[in-house]
């Protein structure tokens, strides 16, 4: 880090996330060379990433937002302004006839959630959503449960066997997702599997969306065999508009989570390290998924190294994770660094225990830090009563 950075860092409030835009410039490049070389349309999925202060940057590549609620499709529609994919795994009456006026489509889970709302859609002209179906395509790379939509009796998609011979009248487009962090060669397999499963309904499609989870923005992914599998599907079924959603590839390692030491405590084996931070609160999916994730300076402790374990700073005994090592002793008021906090941290957070909910801000090309937003009680005290 230069001396600009370190410069920067000092003015930070702790706890805060942080986006730089720089680096989100660089992902955005990346999307940009797929479009160029691909007839698809490449969409944010909201619900991995929604700090809509930086959709404006967004906006100039991505071709729309994907929402998983009646609340997402609002911000979809009030904030990234292009079209508004709708998916949800079961919509609530009451949302519809709000929905209905912001999607561009509407995807639905299961043929009776269709059934029951198909005559609304159909309905709702002139600017009638297109309809869409998630289908479940029987292959998923995930290997962790939490996150595998395609696990025995799934809850999330229609499985071929339960379509019959043809589509339900009315539906233009399936949505397929089934990816978390994949590569090119999981989507080969995915496309694979749709045109066995679902061969016989693709000339009848208008659309068809990949869903999320293609990390295309990750050092090793293969773009160029990404780039050729789906040129190949397209030359396949050329009526089909092609759509993916990723959210986590859009923000992968652009920006970071930066908190404070309050606390050191000794133990025999590991010096507990007490943050300003929770893992359960702020970044849940180090302990959901679980990954351990890098902390700047920090290595993994060999024979002889000081283990510090980092603590979050609510009561729960597994508010915790490690263990790392540091070539410096660490001391109360270090400032400590969380990489690649952007994806499933501000959506998925909470103020459980009442901790400070980190403040969100930016760094632009120039090195300018500019605070977006701080939280403060009546953020704590207003979602309660
Ligand atoms: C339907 C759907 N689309 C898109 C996504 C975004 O996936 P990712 O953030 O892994 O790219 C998800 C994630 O759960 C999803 O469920």
């Amino acid at each position: 880090m230069n001396q600009d950075r370190d410069a920067i860092l000092a003015t930070i409030p702790s706890p805060c996330f942080v986006l730089e835009e720089e680096l989100l410039a660089r992902n955005l490049a990346i999307f940009d060379r797929v479009q160029a070389a691909v007839p698809i349309r490449i969409m944010l999925a909201l619900k991995g990433y929604a700090l809509f202060h930086s959709f404006p940057q967004i906006r100039t590549t991505l071709k729309g937002a994907s929402a998983s609620s009646l609340w997402e499709a609002r911000l979809a529609a009030e904030e990234f302004g292009t079209e508004v994919h709708v998916y949800s795994p079961a919509y609530r009456d009451e949302d519809v006839p709000e929905i209905l006026p912001l999607a561009s489509h509407m995807t639905f889970n299961s043929i009776g959630q269709w059934e029951r709302f198909r005559d609304r859609v159909a309905a709702h002209t002139p600017n009638k959503p297109s309809a869409g179906l998630r289908i479940n395509p029987e292959y998923s790379p995930v290997q962790t449960a939490l996150y595998n939509p395609c696990q025995p009796s799934t809850r999330l998609g229609v499985s071929a066997a339960y379509l019959g011979d043809s589509l339900p009248a009315g539906i233009d487009g399936f949505l397929s997702h089934n990816l978390c962090e994949s590569d090119s060669f999981a989507l080969e397999k995915t496309i694979a599997n749709i045109e066995r499963l679902f061969g016989k309904f693709l000339p009848q499609l208008k659309w068809l969306n990949f869903g999320g989870g293609h990390l295309m923005t990750r050092k090793d992914y293969d773009v160029e065999h990404a780039i050729a599998v789906l040129n190949a599907f397209h030359d396949r079924h050329p009526h089909i508009q092609l759509w993916m959603e990723p959210g986590s590839a859009i923000v992968w390692e652009t920006g970071f989570l930066t908190g404070k030491i309050l606390d050191l405590i000794p133990t025999d084996e590991v010096v507990n390290v007490m943050l300003d931070l929770s893992f359960t609160a702020h970044m849940p999916d180090c302990l959901e998924m679980p990954y351990k994730p890098v902390i700047r300076g920090a290595r993994e402790p060999e024979a002889g190294d000081t283990r510090y374990r980092m603590g979050g700073s609510s009561c729960l005994a597994g508010d915790f994770l490690g263990d790392y090592a540091f070539d410096r002793n660490l001391a109360i008021g270090d400032r400590l660094i969380f990489e690649d906090m952007m994806h499933y941290t501000m959506v998925k957070s909470s103020m459980f225990n009442g901790v400070m909910h980190p403040a969100i801000g930016h760094i632009d090309k120039e090195n300018n830090f500019t605070l977006w937003r701080e939280f403060g009680y009546e953020d704590y005290r207003s979602r309660l009563g």
